[in-house]
């Protein structure tokens, strides 16, 4: 990639991100003006081959002074409105340092951070998670600040939205499943919290840092009750609990794990996490899926038998 060249986007992240409707392909139509028009606003020099994940593009750089960073150019959506409000109020603590932003198209110049060094790249599981309810714990200690989306409004939509779901299910016991998990946010509705929290911990959005051993990227902020932000670090590697004698132990003992190190009721801690299960079954329905992941169906059933255990 050159300064004066046009940037590259990797064809695997315009394909995979454009496929998912008009105005997705419009944006990745429109990174690589974006990106020279951020290269020259804030003076970066490109400093190595873009990075991606399934919704940022992600350009190493260096500052006027010569100092790295990144620019991260991501869609602006509700989910994403939320970055650099979040960012700032975590000011660097457990999470990466947002340099500059540009609230009208999302662009984000961060610190750079070690990306050949992300939490999923340690071996041992339990390690992983307990540095990762460390940090956990440290971010949604800090209250969120004002504009932010609300988890009471976001359950509230899912209670209005589960009735309509739960039909288009063809496993009864995965209807009655959905129900449960609406009836358990239901319970907790009175309560959201007020929290700031990331929405998307799991182990690929830690990377290696100087400042601190890790740092959280790629938050999707919101304000709400921490046990709201449980579910991805109980379902990633997957595999690894798949592979143990029992995946309901193992489910439990992330839960444990996590709701320990962060302080938490179990039963709150529960019914927020059925709660996620709960938006993930309503996102596949509609999808147009008739059947819920086995992950999720694992993760709930397990949950819903020992929640004030
Ligand atoms: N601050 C950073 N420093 C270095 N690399 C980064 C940084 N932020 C993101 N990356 C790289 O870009 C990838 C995608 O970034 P991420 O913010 O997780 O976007 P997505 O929303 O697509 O998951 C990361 O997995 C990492 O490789
Ligand atoms: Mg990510």
């Amino acid at each position: 990639m050159s300064t004066a060249g046009p940037v590259d986007v990797p064809a695997a992240f315009a394909a995979a991100y454009g496929a998912h409707g008009a105005d997705e392909g419009r944006w990745i139509g429109e990174l690589p003006r974006l990106a020279a028009e951020f290269l020259e606003r804030w003076s970066l020099r490109p400093d190595g081959p873009a990075a991606h994940g399934m919704a940022s593009l992600v350009l190493p750089v260096r500052r006027p002074g010569g100092s790295p960073a990144v620019l991260r150019l991501q869609q602006v959506r509700p989910e994403t409105a939320g970055v650099a409000a979040g960012l700032r109020a975590w000011r660097g603590d457990g999470a990466v340092l947002l340099l500059d932003h540009d609230e009208a198209s999302g662009t984000q110049l961060l610190e750079r951070l070690d990306a050949a060094r992300p939490l999923s790249a340690v071996a041992d599981d339990d390690t992983a998670l307990e540095l990762l309810a460390a940090l956990a714990a440290r971010l949604t200690a800090v209250p969120a600040p004002p504009g932010l989306r609300r988890l009471g409004d976001i359950a509230a939509a899912m209670l209005a939205e589960a009735p309509r779901a739960a039909p288009s299910l063809a496993d009864p016991d995965e209807r009655r499943l959905l129900r449960d998990c609406a009836a358990s946010v239901g319970a907790l509705l009175d309560e959201p919290g007020d929290r700031l929290l990331h929405w998307d911990l799991h182990d690929g959005n830690v990377l290696g840092g100087e400042r601190e051993p890790w740092l959280v990227i790629d938050p999707e902020p919101l304000a709400g009750d921490p046990g709201f932000e449980l579910l991805p670090a109980i379902d990633q590697r997957w595999d690894a609990v798949l592979a143990g004698a029992d995946a309901g132990r193992t489910v439990l003992r992330r839960f444990d794990l996590l709701t320990d190190a962060l302080g938490l009721d179990r039963a709150r801690a529960a019914g927020w996490t059925l709660g996620r299960v709960l938006q993930n079954a309503l996102w596949d329905v509609e999808d147009g899926r008739t059947a819920l992941e086995p992950t999720q169906v694992a993760i709930a059933t397990t949950l819903l038998r020992h929640r004030s255990g």
